[in-house]
């Protein structure tokens, strides 16, 4: 007590503050401040413990907690709010950290030692993060420790203030002489007082991922979490808690985001006395990571947003926060060049002959980037299908006798339309995973995910690669490389078709991420100028973490325009469309049959920052083919305001048959309106299409009516459209400020 008591007390005597004021540390007292919100915490000065006092909307002072009565079972621990919760001592709710200790104990006493203010963010080492200079980001670190089982702790806290941000994080030092076990670890932990709260996440599948679903926070834990080694399609690393009166535009919206790629677990805990405990982190079934005596564990980051103008301007701060100071790179705030994909027009079946053709054809179209997906490789097992193959990165003879040089050059010859820019050549890939027909498996059984004697089972007839095995990593960056370096390649689609199963221990999935992020790190600082594309069956592994690596990532393998709608504003909640690819493909849709019009399809697909074609040029219709340049002329020009400007859901396609969207550009001076009529009906009206974002004393012109209105008069009265008498009706509609 007495060394606590000591540091507590030298800290009293000063104020400081860092950043503009967006931290200050009144005593043990902290505040972290941003433009609209507060959040404050403090250090129980008789216990060392750290208390939550705060996070919403700005508040000036620290005021007494609820009073809970101490009576019956639960006193102590259990009636505080903790910032930081650990095992044992009479918290019966989920920790946000659990500790093996050498003696086989879990009980852990992370008290308050100190603390230091930082001007800006430092990195985490391994581990993708937000960042931003000194005026951007201010950070406070709480140090803890446990002088019982000699454990320290540092809680890192960087306020955002223009975002309304926090990130966090945590590190664990072994300060002992024995091994010990992390077996649990939330990034974000936090205790909200007893209000009302509902979830809001999304969950899917394969081809259907980001569908939003609400549910109530009620006693006992709510909780969703990924064991697949990835994200998953099954849901995804995000959730918001929201004011049961939250609307789109209004309320209080808090949004969580795990800045993590493998295995995750949300939970949302109300106890007895009414209090939210949210935990959001690793999942604790992959977790037992080892930490030997004078080493440390990094856990990754969480990000938090609130907004009190609902979940829309939650998903705004996210936006602007992750294109700013999240995804890294030179292509991030760049437009994207217009794609085509091959896999819809020649599958497995092509030849460089073949190929040369279909580019031929995409340039007749206007395409910028021609895409060589799946089935260019393999030497001693061809990859024709996908029985074989996978693992063995030379490009096969029978189809490119020269290698990928010359055809690349072929394709590079090119011209896109209109342009005198060559067509650039783009690259699928897959090498974290490995087939077992194949030269590599042969080579290395050994390399993969496996345990011990149980069987390796099959997932789309592959296996996954030992990531967090450095030759691993080696082949894979030497093998990625090697491919970059023999040819003029601008794109790689970075593909990943099935979760993890066997491990031979909880941690191998942690370790792998690690492995994937030095992987994914080196290769992209050595190839800056390769717009690298992100995908995992589709929307698996869109997360935070690869976007710091990636700018973007396939949303989803359906590609139906009526379900995309849902998919992509699923996805919108957290991630910028400006990280999105979406293409047009061709109708009937090969998912559901579904006949909608190119105009349509090409609308809800150039609402995102990668905008494409995945169809083979020779099946378009006349209509279709007629159709195609007026739409390849619109998605590039509104691909610039999609890359930088606001987003705006205006009416969800679950809840209304006119789902509408609405882009702003950076400057206010243009605006970009979606609107869809994905079902005709006699009655009822269509609703008229309120837009946001808009100065309400401006006048803005509109190409719809050509005519001239206020921005009030486009947000309060609306734009009403007159719709066609049939399903699948959309229009985009440009307003210019005058
Ligand atoms: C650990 O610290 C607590 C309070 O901070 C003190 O009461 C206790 O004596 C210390 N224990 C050891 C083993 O130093
Ligand atoms: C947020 O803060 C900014 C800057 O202080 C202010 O202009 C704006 O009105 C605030 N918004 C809300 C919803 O409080
Ligand atoms: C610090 O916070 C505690 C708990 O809310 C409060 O009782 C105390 O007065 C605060 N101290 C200062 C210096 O603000
Ligand atoms: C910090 O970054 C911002 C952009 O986020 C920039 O406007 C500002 O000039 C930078 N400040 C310093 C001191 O580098
Ligand atoms: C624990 O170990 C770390 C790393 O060696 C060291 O920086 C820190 O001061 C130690 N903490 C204590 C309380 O001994
Ligand atoms: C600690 O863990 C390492 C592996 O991480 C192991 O090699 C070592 O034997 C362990 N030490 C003890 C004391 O268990
Ligand atoms: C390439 O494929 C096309 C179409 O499948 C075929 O007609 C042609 O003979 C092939 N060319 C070579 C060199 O294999
Ligand atoms: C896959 O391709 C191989 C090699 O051409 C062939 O032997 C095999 O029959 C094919 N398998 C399937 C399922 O099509
Ligand atoms: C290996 O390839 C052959 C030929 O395509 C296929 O029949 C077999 O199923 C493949 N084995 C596995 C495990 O995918
Ligand atoms: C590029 O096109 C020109 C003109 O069509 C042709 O002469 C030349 O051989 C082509 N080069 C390549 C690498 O295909
Ligand atoms: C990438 O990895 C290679 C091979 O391990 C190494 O030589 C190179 O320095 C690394 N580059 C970066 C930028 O990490
Ligand atoms: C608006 O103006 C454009 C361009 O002058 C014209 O083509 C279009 O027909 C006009 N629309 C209406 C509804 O007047």
């Amino acid at each position: 007590m007495g060394v606590f008591r000591a540091v507590v007390l030298s800290a009293l005597l000063a104020t400081v503050s860092v950043g503009q004021d967006a931290i200050s540390a009144d005593g043990t007292n902290f505040t972290l401040a941003g433009d609209n919100v507060s959040y404050l915490f403090h250090v129980d000065t008789e216990s060392g413990e750290l208390i939550s006092d705060h996070y919403g909307a700005p508040v000036d002072d620290f005021t007494p907690p609820a009073f809970v009565l101490p009576w019956g079972w639960h006193d102590n621990l259990a009636n505080l709010r903790r910032e930081f919760p650990d095992v044992g001592r009479s918290d019966p709710r989920l920790p946000a950290i659990h500790i093996e200790h050498p003696d086989g104990d879990t009980v852990t006493a992370l008290l308050y030692k100190s603390h230091q203010l930082v001007q800006g963010k430092p990195e985490l080492p391994g581990l993708p993060a937000t960042y931003g200079n000194d005026s951007d980001v201010s950070t406070l670190q709480v140090h803890l420790y446990d002088n019982v089982s000699d454990v320290s702790a540092v809680l890192s806290y960087s306020i955002f203030p223009k975002y309304n941000a926090i990130a966090r994080s945590f590190s664990v030092t072994n300060n002992g002489t024995g091994n010990i076990s992390i077996e649990r670890a939330a990034s974000f932990s936090t205790d909200f007082p007893n209000v009302d709260l509902d979830m809001i996440e999304v969950q899917g599948d394969w081809s259907h991922e980001f569908n939003r679903v609400k549910r109530k926070i009620d006693y006992g834990e709510t909780t969703f979490r990924s064991t697949e080694g990835f994200g998953s399609h099954l849901h995804n690393p995000f959730f918001a808690l929201v004011s049961p009166s939250t609307t789109e535009t209004s309320g209080e919206a808090w949004g969580f985001n795990l800045v993590w790629t493998g295995s995750f677990e949300a939970t949302a805990e109300r106890f007895s006395n009414g209090f939210v405990r949210v935990l959001f982190g690793l999942n604790s079934l992959h977790t037992s990571i080892q930490v030997k005596p004078g080493e440390s564990f990094q856990s990754p980051e969480a990000v938090s947003v609130y907004s009190a103008e609902g979940v829309n301007g939650m998903s705004r701060s996210f936006h602007d926060l992750y294109r700013n100071h999240l995804s890294r790179g030179k292509q991030t705030h760049k437009t994207r060049p217009i794609l085509l994909n091959s896999w819809e027009g020649l599958g497995f079946k092509f030849n460089q002959t073949s190929l040369v053709r279909l580019a031929g054809e995409a340039e007749k179209l206007g395409v910028e980037l021609f895409v060589n997906d799946d089935g260019w490789f393999g030497v001693e097992y061809p990859r024709q299908n996908d029985t074989l193959g996978l693992g063995d990165w030379t490009p096969n003879p029978q189809y490119f006798p020269d290698g990928l040089g010359p055809y690349v050059a072929q394709v590079n010859n090119l011209t896109v339309l209109n342009s005198s820019q060559p067509m650039q050549f783009g690259i699928w890939v897959e090498p974290e995973m490995v087939d077992l027909n194949s030269t590599l498996y042969n080579e290395h059984p050994d390399w993969v995910l496996h345990a011990g004697k149980h069987a390796r089972t099959l997932t789309r007839n592959q296996m996954v690669l030992n990531v967090g095995l450095p030759e691993v990593q080696d082949f894979i960056i030497n093998t990625v490389s090697g491919i970059l370096d023999s040819a003029n390649i601008q794109y790689v689609k970075w593909d990943n078709n099935r979760a993890m199963h066997e491990l031979s221990q909880p941690s191998d999935s942690y370790n792998y991420i690690l492995g994937l992020y030095r992987v994914i790190n080196n290769l992209t600082t050595r190839y800056p100028d390769v717009l690298w594309e992100g995908c995992a069956s589709g929307g698996g592994r869109f997360d935070a973490g690869l976007l710091h690596y990636w700018p973007q990532h396939w949303t989803s393998d359906n590609t139906d325009a009526s379900d995309r709608l849902t998919i992509q504003l699923g996805t919108s909640l957290v991630y910028p469309p400006s990280a999105m690819g979406c293409h047009i493909s061709k109708a009937p849709n090969g998912f559901n049959q579904r006949n909608i019009s190119i105009e349509f399809r090409g609308h809800v697909a150039m609402q995102c920052g990668s905008f494409g074609l995945e169809l083979n040029p020779e099946e378009l219709t006349e209509h279709e083919a007629a159709a195609i340049p007026s739409i390849m002329a619109e998605a590039k020009k509104v691909n610039p305001i999609v890359i930088s400007g606001e987003f705006y859901r205006l009416a969800l396609p679950d809840n209304s048959a006119w789902p509408a969207t609405q882009f702003v550009s950076e400057d206010g001076s243009e605006s970009v309106v979606f609107a869809f009529q994905q079902k005709y009906t006699v009655k009822p009206a269509a609703p008229a299409v309120k837009l946001q974002g808009l100065d309400p004393k401006a006048r803005y012109s509109n190409d719809l009516d050509n005519g001239t209105y206020t921005g009030a008069t486009y947000m309060n009265g609306g734009i009403n459209i007159q719709w066609d008498r049939a399903d699948y009706q959309s229009k985009l509609i440009w307003l210019k400020k005058q």
